[in-house]
């Protein structure tokens, strides 16, 4: 059947069994943005048996080459590979069917079984069938229960498999029913319940990261972490999904899911094997030891938003969550929650996890950041560094640029004894060639060759479900009175940052912004590495409209920008004196000098907002002096202030706020 384009790297890798691959809502998007891709970028890899087809089947009316025009329209668009190939196309193309049929109806799964059987005569497919259900939940179980009465569920004659598409269930009770009707028909073992994130590179390297280099397994404990954040933001909204988002949400859509898997492969034992069973039982028994929200605790430990209108990155107007179509214009639906949670175990001891996700942020972002518990400092009694140590934080870049960082303190060049946090990196695109995939490659290779060590069980999806239930619950209850609470484009809600600041004394990470300094007159003169060292110390914060920022009564003692918002400056009678936009900057003052302040800060709409500390921008000055003779000039050109050096000094040194 399949004439494999590059036969030379088939001997490395196994192949899987040949079989047919049956799409159940074939018509989809998802069968259109990533199935199709990923089995073509597997063909393309030579990661699909010879004895291979693709059997699409849905209620719409296509034959099989109007369904393959419909594809090859659809992969023009949706392939991200940058060797697309025409004629590797067209073969592969050349085993597509369709089927047209309603899932409701008996004789959809007869006309199957009949094309099944005729198919496997001709085409040497060995009676192995993978079911594919690309479609909501409910439809899967009718499905199942379809595929059964005609005993296409059964393996007297090749193996027969199903992959279910996540939500799986839409909260613990249906979900337990879910894996019911799907266990009544088939085995566990014939069951795939994708997570299409463990088929991401970056999060099956957490594994090889952790189990494959010795020197992180010793510290991989609460005795020296002091907590784990995992955030999956993404820069769109819902697109045109909304009948099924707004019945779901962030914390059904993303949370129970794709960030629970990540959690688990983070804080999960080491596996005794890479058997499926072994790692699925380390997983589910991490799950197993999250402490389960009081209902009263979820208040302070859960916080939920909906994005209102704002600003796509091109500038353009986006509409709000309520008004994109599907959404109904009262919806309480939650497209931000960030949640903590404790895992009790001996290992973590009540450690907590931060995890945050949202669409409609400003960029799309998955990432783990592992914050170990900061140095001691009695060593450096009565030095500089004493002020100036800061925990150690390991980041994984999940998405979109693969990645390792590991932010460490190192001496500053000079005779005292001075730190400044500094930064390992470890690339993929450097280190590694690799054609960019949907995260469904592996999935489908690994189902079709019968692994299902990257697949749920049925005891692990409840788990999930269990964890996030007492959030569905107190939400559904307790209608949000406070939604939109952040616009598109932003950084979220205020509470998230709150989660964490003041009320843990811990903070999400700061993106660095050269973007964001780059524009602002004092720093314009500065060069890459000067722009890197201050933009390393900018921290975010969100305030929301009316909120004061800075306040006339107190000695300010930071610069801010503004990425997102606008701000008034008041006199102390209230009358506004500038309102200003975002990209423009105020505090600048307070960098140079100790002077009172006469004004007041207000946001006037939600600000997402940029500081720097005097103390900050004080220490890298420290390390550049011939940068800091610049900025005093800027200055006294500017500004007319005469920069006192002690003062620059002894702000290098204070204690961190
Ligand atoms: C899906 C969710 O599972 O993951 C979507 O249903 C979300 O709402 C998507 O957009 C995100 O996946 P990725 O791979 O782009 O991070």
């Amino acid at each position: 059947m399949f004439n494999h384009p590059n036969i030379m790297q088939l001997s490395a890798i196994s192949q899987p069994d040949p079989c047919v691959f049956v799409i159940f809502g074939a018509s989809g998007d998802l069968t259109k943005r990533l199935l199709i891709p990923s089995l073509f970028n597997l063909y393309t890899d030579n990661l699909l048996p010879e004895n291979f087809a693709v059997l699409g089947l849905s209620r719409d009316v296509y034959s099989t080459a109007s369904f393959r025009e419909k594809m090859s329209l659809d992969i023009d668009k949706h392939s991200r590979r940058d060797d697309f190939n025409q004629d590797d196309w067209a073969s592969f193309c050349a085993n597509v069917h369709y089927l047209q049929g309603k899932f409701d109806d008996a004789q959809t799964f007869q006309n199957l079984q009949q094309f099944l059987n005729a198919f496997h005569g001709r085409h040497n497919t060995e009676g192995n069938v993978l079911f594919y259900m690309a479609t909501p939940p409910p439809i899967a179980a009718l499905v199942s229960q379809g595929l059964a009465s005609v005993r296409l569920n059964q393996e007297d004659q090749g193996w027969r498999r199903i992959i279910v598409e996540k939500p799986f269930g839409t909260d613990l009770a249906s979900a337990k029913q879910l894996n019911k009707t799907l266990l009544t028909y088939w085995k566990e073992s014939q069951i795939y319940r994708i997570d299409h994130y463990l088929g991401k590179e970056a999060v099956q390297n957490l594994i090889a990261f952790r189990f494959a280099n010795g020197m992180f397994e010793p510290l991989w404990n609460h005795t020296h972490i002091d907590h784990i954040q995992i955030t999956a933001n993404e820069q769109i909204g819902v697109e045109w999904r909304g009948n099924y988002y707004d019945k779901a949400g962030v914390v059904r859509d993303m949370i129970q899911n794709h960030l629970f898997q990540m959690m688990a492969y983070l804080c999960m034992e080491p596996p005794t094997s890479f058997d499926a069973e072994a790692i699925r039982n380390e997983k589910h028994k991490l799950l197993n030891t999250v402490r389960i929200l009081k209902h009263e605790e979820v208040a302070t430990h859960a916080v939920r938003g909906q994005y209102g209108a704002g600003f796509n990155p091109d500038g353009t107007p986006a509409k709000a969550y309520r008004d994109e179509p599907h959404i109904a214009p009262d919806s309480n639906t939650e497209t931000f929650a960030a949640i903590k949670l404790r895992i009790d175990n001996w290992r973590w001891d009540g450690l907590p996890v931060y995890l945050r996700s949202g669409k409609g942020m400003s960029r799309k972002s998955t990432e783990i950041v592992v914050q170990f518990k900061q140095a001691p400092d009695f060593t450096f009694r009565g030095t500089p560094a004493a002020e100036q140590l800061e925990a150690n934080q390991l980041i994984f870049r999940i998405q979109p640029k693969e990645g390792i960082e590991l932010h460490f303190l190192a001496k500053r060049p000079g005779p005292s004894m001075n730190l400044r946090k500094v930064n390992m990196r470890f690339e993929y695109d450097e280190a590694f060639v690799s054609q960019p995939g949907t995260g469904y490659e592996t999935m489908l290779y690994d189902c079709m060759r019968g692994d299902a060590s990257l697949f749920s069980r049925s005891d692990l999806v409840e788990t999930s479900w269990r964890i996030v239930q007492p959030i569905l619950d107190v939400w559904h209850k307790e209608k949000a009175t406070h939604f939109p609470n952040y616009p598109f484009g932003s950084w979220g809600p205020k509470a998230s940052f709150e989660l964490l600041t003041p009320r843990d004394k811990r903070r999400w990470p700061t993106r660095s912004s050269k973007q964001a300094l780059r524009k602002i007159p004092m720093f314009e003169d500065s060069d890459e590495a000067m722009l890197s060292a201050f933009s390393s110390m900018l921290k975010s914060v969100v305030f929301d409209a009316g909120d004061q920022i800075v306040d006339a009564q107190s000695q300010a003692h930071e610069l801010f920008i503004i990425r997102i918002g606008e701000v008034e400056v008041r006199n102390k009678q209230g009358k506004v004196l500038k309102t200003l936009q975002q990209g423009d900057i105020f505090g600048e003052l307070s960098l140079f000098s100790t002077k009172q302040l006469d004004t007041n800060t207000y946001a006037k709409t939600y600000c997402a907002l940029y500081t720097m500390s005097k103390r900050d921008f004080c220490r890298v000055l420290m390390d550049n002096p011939s940068f800091t003779e610049h900025m005093k000039q800027i200055a006294r050109d500017r500004y007319d202030i005469i920069v006192d050096d002690h003062d620059w000094a002894e702000s290098a040194e204070t204690q961190s706020t």
